[in-house]
């Protein structure tokens, strides 16, 4: 017998806020202020502090075929304290698939970069961790040429926790090999979101339903 790749599950719960797993805490927006990034200079790594607005939105239900996935919506601005140039951005999903317990994290950086991190949770996890590797053909990373040949960025974690009193952080390591250097780089960014600016706005589906 064939496999059905194409048949959606039915009934599927249209309350993306209902069904994120170990992803709800994370809904919302979000500010932090005690950022601290190391990252790679010529001279050697750099410690700098930031701050950073996070917006994590509910999407639709998504099908591909029987799979069935839930999700937030995301972009970060950071800049260093009292600055307004952006230091940083991203913009991404963080995706919850219930029937497997796997939690996604797509992260898009405008120096011509993509990843695709995952990790295994349980939906009331207050601890995960995600992972993405260049080379492998899911879970990957991949980047323009120019970051490839001299800031090749090998492997990505993401370790997030949430906190007791709602607040939730991360830690993460991006590992550059940069040109001309022996030992790997450890690109590390850390973040404590403590100022909820404002709850979600439920997704489509769910704000279309009769209350
Ligand atoms: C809060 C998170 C992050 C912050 C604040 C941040 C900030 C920065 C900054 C300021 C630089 C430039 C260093 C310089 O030349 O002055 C840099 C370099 C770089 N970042 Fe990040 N970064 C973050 C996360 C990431 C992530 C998640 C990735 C990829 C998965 C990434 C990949 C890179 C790469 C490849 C470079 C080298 C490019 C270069 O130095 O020209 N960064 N980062």
């Amino acid at each position: 017998m064939t496999r059905d790749i194409y048949t959606e599950p039915s009934p599927v719960d249209v309350d993306t806020l209902a069904n994120l797993g170990p992803l709800r805490p994370l809904a919302g927006v979000w500010q932090g202020s005690r950022g601290l990034d190391v990252k790679p200079k010529a001279e050697g790594p750099k410690k700098q502090a930031y701050v950073e607005r996070i917006e994590l939105q509910p999407i639709d239900p998504v099908t591909n075929g029987p799979q069935l996935l839930y999700g937030l919506r995301y972009y970060t601005h950071i800049t260093k304290p009292d600055n307004v140039k952006t230091y940083h951005e991203q913009v991404g999903y963080w995706l919850w698939e219930p029937a497997t317990g796997t939690v996604m994290h797509t992260l898009t950086i405008p120096r011509g970069q993509v990843a695709m991190a995952a990790g295994s949770a349980s939906p009331d996890a207050t601890e995960f961790t995600l992972k993405a590797t260049q080379g492998l053909e899911t879970w990957g990373i991949c980047s323009a040429p120019f970051l490839q040949e001299a800031f090749r960025t090998t492997d990505f974690i993401i370790k997030v926790a949430i906190n007791a009193d709602g607040t939730w952080s991360y830690e993460e390591d991006t590992v550059l090999q940069i040109l001309g250097q022996e030992e790997p780089f450890h690109h590390t960014d850390r973040n404590l979101l403590n100022v909820k600016l404002a709850e979600p706005t439920p997704n489509p589906l769910a704000r279309g339903l009769p209350r």
